[in-house]
């Protein structure tokens, strides 16, 4: 019995994910460990039906491509059925509904919803208004914590390991969700985190300081060149440019890194390129044919990564059973 609820607590069933820190080390690992096992099953080679008779809301209020497709994929390689919002436009939010009253609704219609949506906290707001879990896919500038287990599980792959690496967080440190999620994970691993971005787009103070406080080994290295060297892996992102509230401050900023064949030059053999994509000029297409690329096989183990949460978080209970 005290195993039995031991193991409960473990468990993911039930649960809403709606910050990287909602998961321990070991929930993390244990995903993992089973989208390893999902790849064939993600990749169409062996029927799954874990999820035969389950419903799974897919409410995106903003653009996606990966994201939403790929948790699509997952939900149908595990024989389960979707029901999706991808434009707002055309539900009853245009009339003024609130996501409060949208989520509340969605639960009853879905086993779980997957949120993507412009504003920070509405993960949150939405997970107090379901009594079915909810997982962020997105919450404007916050956090995207599905993308981060995808990109452990391509960093574990390549290297069998999240500990002791370098990884580079390039780019658009401010307003991209991605790193917000990631940095956090790599500190808990015991990976060093080396941020290089523009001046104004540095990793915003508060995320700094609660790194700190988790003991993360944290340091700015604002020369690209130099970060690309010492880097086993080097996460490339996007400039959020939806988020910016002055389009001259976009405009300063943009194109003011790019990875191409010179750029890594002195790279080590073993080094990953990666990126969340969508890519908008940040790694030129050259790359996609050396060895450090790793992107796609990014984007592919999304499908095995939220093939396997699904299957944990989704059972017969209800939030929190
Ligand atoms: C990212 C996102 O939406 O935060 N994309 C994704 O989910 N793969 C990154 C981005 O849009 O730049």
């Amino acid at each position: 019995m005290a195993e039995d609820l031991a193991a409960r607590r473990m468990s993911l069933h039930g649960r809403d994910l709606v910050s990287i820190r909602d998961l321990s080390r070991e929930e993390i690992v244990s995903v993992l460990d089973s989208a390893r096992k999902m790849v064939p099953a993600a990749e169409g080679a062996r029927p799954a039906t874990d999820l035969q008779g389950k419903i799974v809301a897919m409410a995106f209020f903003e653009p996606s491509t990966r994201t939403r497709l790929s948790f699509e994929s997952a939900v149908h390689r595990l024989g389960g059925s979707c029901l999706t919002i991808a434009d707002a436009g055309a539900t009853s939010i245009r009339k003024g509904e609130s996501l409060y009253d949208t989520i509340r609704m969605l639960s009853s219609y879905a086993d779980a919803i997957v949120l993507r949506h412009p504003h920070e906290g509405a993960a949150r707001l939405a997970a107090r208004a379901s009594d079915r879990p909810v997982i962020n896919a997105g919450d404007g500038s916050g956090q995207h914590p599905t993308q981060t287990l995808l990109d452990l599980a391509t960093i574990r792959e390549r290297f069998g390991t999240l500990a002791g690496l370098r990884v580079v967080l390039l780019g658009d440190l401010k307003y991209g969700r991605t790193v917000h999620s990631l940095a956090y994970a790599l500190a808990e691993f015991g990976s060093e985190i080396i941020l290089s971005s523009p001046d104004t787009l540095r990793l915003p103070e508060e995320h700094r300081e609660e790194l700190k406080h988790q003991g993360a080994k944290l340091r700015e290295e604002p020369d690209l060149y130099k970060a690309v060297r010492e880097a086993d892996v080097l996460y490339v992102t996007r400039i959020q440019k939806e988020r910016f509230p002055d389009e001259s401050e976009y405009r300063a900023v943009v194109g003011s890194y790019r990875i191409d064949g010179s750029t890594l030059r002195g790279a080590k053999p073993q080094l990953i390129v990666m990126h969340p994509l969508p890519r908008a000029g940040e790694i030129a297409p050259e790359v996609d044919a050396t060895p450090h690329a790793a992107y796609f096989r990014q984007a592919f183990l999304a499908v095995p990564v939220r093939m396997a949460l699904l299957n944990a978080v989704l059972g017969s209970a209800r939030k929190g059973g």
